[in-house]
């Protein structure tokens, strides 16, 4: 008997034993398991990407005396949205509109032509029919005393426009009131013999006008066939903040305007040209802005013009491409879930690539979006497909589960600078059972790849175009 149960226990004791050394074995595997899974996948609740029904307010980043709240112009944050402006497209439609103004970027070098009074008729025909205009807008103030003005921030384009009274030809809708030279004390017209008058042939891609009367310079800007802004070149004061003017900024008085700038007053130029508001404010801000898109159209970003601190920002010189407006950004690899992909550099080096705050998705070489939708895909195999929504092919049904894990994608540029992408710069969320993949592929590997605003969201983007790099930073913003 003694033997019977000292035995019996023995066996119990090596099984208790076996079967706690085989948990410890699967414990341990586990954790090694959760610990890669970390390290290369997001963990994310799928509803912190929808937008919220309310405006949340921005709480970090810089506030200095030149920062501005950066809006996006379809959530609840937005006062475009409002009655008489009040224009939602589907995400189908901004999908589309994000094709054209890449078709519009990539064919932008095209020829001059002499503008004509404010007759828009001049203006070169380009294919495609409208042009996103970007998605995001921040409020300025023009004139004496001034008026605010909602403005569409654009890093792709030069020249600064505005509506403007009497709105000689046409004015589409927009919700501020529209600005009046004629009520303000600081308006000038530019003449047509002035250095200032002729380069907008280069800002614009059109030879500006002369009015015959007052000599006043005419400018031209289009945006594809059916948006445009046609008027006169003036002088008057900007005021960015409460705190914070620009006397003298040049920027266009448009008399003859069309198109989907979305219930703004018209645009805000941040790109390269000496025309933009970045060069013409050169003194003041030293050619270094920064902002952050937020993760969602319901949270606050921001754009500040000037340096600022921010010690977690890693730079990247800017590279040559984009002509003489756009930032030109040197891309050289992409990781996918700790694996980084077998793309040659020069697969990226051979189109070239900029940064654009206006177009909405990363167009990537075709060969580099293969390899990248592929490891994607990879990582996503759990979750069951949903069906393809424009340029987006590759789209999940995520409306089964609270919590997903995504695979991380991060981008290294020249310089030794990796950026890791939050989870809201990886997927376009159209509702929980449609959410893509937030990449296209360009027609060929020779076209200039474009680093979209979704991509952007959350990271503080420094330019600091006279020390002629550009930094990312993660979480500049919610
Ligand atoms: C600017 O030029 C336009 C066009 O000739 C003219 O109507 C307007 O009165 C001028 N404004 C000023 C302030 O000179």
């Amino acid at each position: 008997m003694p033997f019977q149960i000292s035995s019996f226990l023995l066996v119990s004791i090596a099984i208790l034993f076996l079967c706690f050394l085989e948990n410890n074995f699967a414990i341990e595997t586990t954790w090694e398991d959760i610990n890669r899974h970390h390290q290369n996948f997001h963990l994310v609740q799928i509803n912190s990407l929808l937008p919220s029904s309310s405006c949340s307010s921005s709480t970090k980043g810089p506030k200095t005396k030149s920062t501005l709240d950066v809006i996006h112009k379809h959530g609840p944050c937005s006062q475009l949205n409002n009655g008489k402006t009040k224009i939602l497209p589907t995400h189908n439609d901004i999908l589309n509109i994000d094709k054209e103004r890449v078709n519009y970027i990539h064919n932008k070098i095209s020829k001059n032509k002499k503008m004509e009074e404010l007759d828009s008729s001049n203006l070169p025909a380009k294919s495609g029919s409208l042009i996103g205009s970007g998605n995001y807008f921040v409020v300025v103030g023009l004139g004496s005393p001034k008026r605010d003005l909602s403005l569409i921030f654009d890093t792709g384009s030069d020249l600064t426009w505005t509506q403007c009274q009497p709105c000689a030809r046409s004015c589409y809708k927009q919700q501020d009131e529209i600005y009046d030279p004629s009520k303000s004390t600081s308006y000038q017209n530019i003449t047509c013999t002035t250095s200032e008058c002729t380069q907008l042939s280069t800002a614009t891609g059109n030879e500006p006008g002369c009015a015959k009367l007052t000599n006043a310079c005419i400018y031209g800007i289009q945006y594809g066939d059916q948006s445009f802004s046609v008027g006169y070149f003036g002088r008057e004061r900007l005021t960015v903040t409460e705190k914070d003017t620009v006397d003298g900024f040049l920027f266009g008085c448009g008399q003859n305007n069309q198109g989907l700038f979305g219930g703004s007053a018209g645009l805000l130029g941040l790109g390269r040209h000496p025309i933009s508001f970045v060069q013409q404010t050169s003194l003041k801000y030293h050619k270094t802005f920064s902002y952050c898109l937020p993760s969602t159209s319901s949270a606050i970003g921001h754009l500040t013009f000037g340096a600022t601190s921010n010690n977690y920002v890693k730079y990247t010189p800017f590279s040559t491409a984009g002509s003489n407006t756009f930032y030109g950004l040197d891309i050289v690899g992409i990781t996918v879930a700790g694996t980084k992909l077998s793309i040659s550099s020069s697969t990226f080096s051979s189109g070239g690539a900029i940064i654009d705050s206006g177009t909405v998705i990363t167009r990537l070489p075709p060969t580099a979006y293969s390899v990248l939708r592929d490891a994607f895909k990879k990582g996503m195999s759990k979750y069951p497909p949903a069906s393809a929504l424009s340029l987006l092919d590759t789209c999940y049904d995520l409306s089964g589960s609270e919590m997903v894990y995504i695979p991380k994608i991060s981008f290294a540029f020249g310089g030794d600078v990796s950026v890791d992408l939050p989870a809201s710069g990886i997927l376009y969320v159209v509702t929980l059972k449609q959410v893509c993949l937030a990449f296209a592929a360009n027609h060929d590997d020779s076209d200039l790849t474009i680093f979209g605003n979704v991509q952007q969201r959350t990271l503080e983007v420094v330019y600091d175009v006279s020390g002629g790099k550009i930094g990312f930073g993660s979480g500049g913003c919610k």
